[in-house]
C-alpha cells in the first residue's frame, strides 16, 4: 500500500502536534512555510519553502504530492491557502468563501451584521479622519492579522501612527476601526461536520486589556455561568453565517454590557496551547488527532458523540499562562526546573535564551514562553499556573 500524504501549511512550532499526530498514523507529512529555517522544517518528512499566499507555488506542491488532506493546526495565515488547495484537489476543508470571511475581519463583520448577529459597530479606515468620525471608545486593528498584532485602543491623538502600525501588520494593508466593547472574554473551540457544529470547550481569557490586548493566559473550562447555551448558539450561527460547513474553529466572544458579541472567528483550532494542551486535558479531546482526521475527511472518526450544541462534560481544569518579563536583554533565568517538578505542571517552555531580547509586550509574538497546568478544577489549574509563572525568574537588563 502506498503511503498517504498530509500537506501541512505553516511549519512554525505550533504545528508540531499535528505533524506528530499524522506521523503516528503512518502518514508522510509534507510541510510548506515561507521561512526555510522554520521550527518544524526538520520534523516534516519533506519540506518546501514557499510563500503561503503564493497560490501558484503552493498548488504546484499540492499537485505534485497529491495529498490525502491539507490543514493548518492553529495558525491563521495559511487558512485561505488550505481552502484553495482543498477546493482544487477535492479535499475536506473550509470553502474559499468561508476562509476569506474567517480571515478578513471586514468581510467577517459585514457578513455577520448582515445576518443580524451581534458584532461591534465597525467601519473601514482610510485615514485619521475616518477614525475621528467614528467616535470612541474605539479599537483600530488590521483586517488581516492575528495574535493581537496592530490591535490598539484609540488613545491620544497620534492617529496616523496608530493606523500605520495596524496597516503594517495587515496582510492586505487594510485597517478597521470598531467600537470598544468592555467585558469578559471567552473563546469557543468547536468542530463542524456537514454543517453541524459541536462545541468542545469554552475558554476564559486573561488579557493585558487596553491598549494592546495581549493574551496572557487561558483557562478551561470557562467559569462563566448562565451564558453557556447562548454562546453555543451564537457560535453555531456565526459559523453558519460565514459558511463553515466542515472543520475545526475558534470563536472569540466578549460578554459586553448588552450581551455577547463576536470579536472574531477562525477556521482552525485556537493557538496559545488551547488546542494542543488544554483541550486534551479539560475536554478529553485529542485536538491534533481530530484535526488530522477532519482534514482526511474521516468524519466518523472525529469526536461528535456529545449532542450538537452542547458542551462536552469536562473532566479536569486546565490552564496556560505566558511568560512576560520586563523588556530588555536576558541576564539570567531561574526556577524552571523547580517549576517543572511541581505536581500539576504539564509543560514549561522558555523560548528566550540568556542574552536574548525581550520586547515590550505588544502582541502574542512578544511572549517568551508558557506554563501549562492541570488541576481538579479550572480555578485550581489557574492558581497553579499563576504561581508557576511567578516562580520563573527571567531577569532582564534594559536595552541601551
Ligand atoms: N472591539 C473590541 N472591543 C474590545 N476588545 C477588543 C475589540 N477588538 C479586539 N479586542 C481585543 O483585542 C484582542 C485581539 O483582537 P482580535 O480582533 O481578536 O485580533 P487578532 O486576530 O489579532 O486576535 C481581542 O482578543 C480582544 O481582547
Ligand atoms: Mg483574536
Amino acid at each position: 500500500m502506498t503511503t498517504r500524504t498530509l500537506l501541512v501549511l505553516g511549519c512554525t512550532a505550533r504545528q508540531l502536534p499535528v505533524i506528530a499526530a499524522a506521523q503516528r498514523r503512518g502518514l508522510a507529512v509534507v510541510g510548506i512555510d515561507p521561512d526555510p529555517a522554520a521550527a518544524c522544517a526538520a520534523a516534516v518528512d519533506s519540506f518546501v519553502a514557499a510563500d503561503l499566499a503564493d497560490a501558484e507555488a503552493c498548488l504546484a506542491v499540492a499537485q505534485r504530492v497529491r495529498p490525502a488532506g491539507v490543514l493548518t493546526f492553529a495558525a491563521d495565515y495559511p487558512v485561505p491557502m488550505v481552502a484553495c488547495i482543498a477546493e482544487r484537489l477535492g479535499l475536506a476543508g473550509p470553502s474559499p468563501s468561508a476562509a476569506l470571511a474567517m480571515t478578513d475581519k471586514l468581510v467577517m463583520r459585514r457578513r455577520l451584521s448582515a445576518a443580524g448577529l451581534p458584532v461591534p459597530r465597525f467601519a473601514p479606515v482610510d485615514g485619521p479622519a475616518s477614525v475621528e468620525a467614528f467616535g470612541g471608545p474605539a479599537v483600530v486593528k488590521p483586517t488581516r492579522s492575528a495574535g493581537s498584532r496592530g490591535v490598539t485602543l484609540v488613545e491620544g491623538d497620534d492617529l496616523a501612527s496608530l493606523i500605520a502600525a495596524a496597516r503594517a501588520e495587515s496582510a492586505d494593508g487594510n485597517v478597521l476601526v470598531e467600537e470598544y466593547v468592555p467585558g469578559h472574554e471567552v473563546s469557543v473551540e468547536a468542530i463542524t461536520v456537514c454543517g453541524r457544529t459541536t462545541i468542545l470547550a469554552v475558554t476564559d481569557k486573561v488579557t493585558s486589556g487596553p491598549p494592546d490586548f495581549v493574551e496572557l493566559g487561558h483557562t478551561q473550562p470557562s467559569g462563566l455561568t448562565g451564558h453557556g447555551p447562548g454562546l453555543a448558539v451564537l457560535t453555531q450561527d456565526t459559523l453558519c453565517a460565514l459558511g463553515l460547513r466542515s472543520g475545526p474553529s475558534h470563536t472569540e466572544i466578549r460578554i459586553g454590557p448588552e450581551g455577547p458579541v463576536v470579536i472574531e472567528t477562525a477556521a482552525r483550532f485556537g493557538g496559545g496551547c488551547i488546542a494542543s494542551h488544554l483541550l486534551p486535558i479539560s475536554a478529553g479531546v485529542p485536538a491534533a488527532e481530530v484535526a488530522v482526521a477532519m482534514a482526511l475527511g474521516e468524519t466518523s472518526r472525529v469526536e461528535t458523540r456529545s449532542k450538537p450544541g452542547t458542551e462536552r462534560r469536562t473532566t479536569r481544569g486546565a490552564a496556560v499562562r505566558f511568560l512576560t518579563p520586563e523588556p530588555g536583554f536576558v541576564r539570567s533565568i531561574s526556577g524552571v526546573d523547580e517549576v517543572r517538578s511541581r505536581p500539576g505542571v504539564v509543560d514549561v517552555s522558555v523560548d528566550v535564551p540568556v542574552g536574548g531580547e525581550v520586547l515590550a509586550m505588544r502582541s502574542s509574538r512578544d511572549r517568551v514562553g508558557h506554563v501549562v497546568t492541570e488541576g481538579r478544577t479550572a480555578d485550581d489549574a489557574g492558581r497553579l499556573a499563576d504561581r508557576a509563572v511567578s516562580s520563573i525568574h527571567i531577569e532582564t537588563v534594559p536595552a541601551r
